[in-house]
């Protein structure tokens, strides 16, 4: 195969993110989209000049002029088309978490048990620049055995308000540097600590995560994620890590180091790690993560980068850390 068809499901912000992305994709073209409301549909078939669309999804998986997909529907509606798209044989990308429930994990690794195609679950920071260059540090044994992690992750109020209906910040943002601390450290959690809390009334699901995790071997990790920055913070996502091993340090993303705009509305820093517009496409970690989902159908291998074990993995740490943050008790895993 010289040429990826793919076909998009869900096309809230991400899923046209997605759309977007892919017209920069070396070896991938956007064949079909599919989402439930036909004026979205038809405002994103138009923007981007594509032919064929579905209200159902079914008809979507069913096409036989489309290779591959992309899921981007929310967390919890991730499931029926991930089993859906694994019985139709094509390849397929699901949005991260793979699920906010352990038992849907469960479902989805057996429904993928005997699948030929390729599987995977977009852990986009395992395509981001630093994390992978850190690892390699890492990995090359230049820190020594890490024994301490911490990192954040806090965005805006204003924009978790529709996530927070559907999933704590825990599992929306922390999944994401819980992914990178169990790839960084390499061994099996053990226990996780948890609390959270709401700064909002009107939310569904927690807004503040604080997530304490103890590895085989010893290593500590804590993960903070706080969906609560007040409107005008400047940060489009503030993030930031420290990996502290027996022989060294890495930091990494120093948030007084971005590319910074000063104008009359205040101070901008723009966002260009995960998904920037570069000449004209998107760019970062979201190009790479597709590119690699393509070239890995292209060439006939099998995504090794992140599986849908390690997703399944970090759902259980943020599931136990809900739960410990329910019950004020340490879960072991
Ligand atoms: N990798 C990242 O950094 C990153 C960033 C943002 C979002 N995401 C993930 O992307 C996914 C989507 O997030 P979003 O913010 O775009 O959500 P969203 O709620 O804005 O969009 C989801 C869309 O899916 C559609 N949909 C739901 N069920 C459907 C079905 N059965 N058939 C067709 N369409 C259906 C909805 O109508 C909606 O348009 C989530 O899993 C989220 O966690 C990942």
């Amino acid at each position: 195969m010289d040429k990826v068809r793919v076909g998009v499901i869900g096309l809230g912000w991400f899923g046209e993110m997605h759309v977007d992305a892919y017209r920069g994709v070396y070896g991938a073209e956007i064949a079909a989209v599919s989402t439930r409301r036909p004026d979205r549909l038809a405002e994103i078939a138009g923007k981007y000049n594509i032919d064929k669309t579905y209200t159902d999804y079914h008809d979507l998986l069913n096409d036989p002029d489309v290779d591959a997909i992309s899921i981007c529907t929310h967390a919890r509606d991730h499931l029926q088309p991930m089993l859906d798209a694994i019985q139709s044989g094509k390849h397929v990308l699901l949005e991260k978490p793979m699920s906010v429930s352990i038992e849907e994990c469960d479902q989805i690794l057996e429904a993928a048990k005997d699948a030929k195609q390729n599987l995977m679950v977009g852990h986009i920071c395992r395509f981001e620049n630093d994390y992978v260059v850190a690892r390699e540090q890492i990995l090359s044994g230049r820190i020594g055995d890490i024994v301490s992690i911490y990192s954040r992750r806090n965005v805006g109020a204003a924009r978790t308000f529709t996530h927070l209906q559907v999933l704590s910040s825990i599992s929306g943002d922390a999944v994401h540097d819980i992914d990178i601390m169990n790839w960084f450290v390499g061994k099996k959690a053990k226990s996780v600590y948890g609390m959270s809390s709401f700064t909002r009334q009107d939310i569904a699901y927690s807004d503040i995560g604080w997530v304490n995790i103890k590895y085989d071997g010893g290593a500590l990790a804590v993960a903070e994620s706080c969906w609560n920055l007040p409107d005008g913070s400047p940060f489009p996502i503030d993030a930031k890590m420290e990996v502290i091993g027996t022989k060294g340090v890495i930091y990494l993303f120093d948030p007084s180091n971005p590319l910074v705009i000063d104008d009359g509305n205040g101070r901008e820093i723009q966002e260009t790690v995960y998904w920037p517009t570069v000449h004209g496409q998107v760019g970062g970690a979201l190009h790479a993560e597709l590119q690699y989902f393509t070239d890995c159908i292209i060439e006939g291998k099998k995504p090794a980068i992140t599986t849908l074990q390690e997703a399944r993995d970090v759902i259980a740490i943020c599931n136990a850390a809900e739960e410990s943050a329910r019950t004020g008790e340490v879960v072991i895993l």
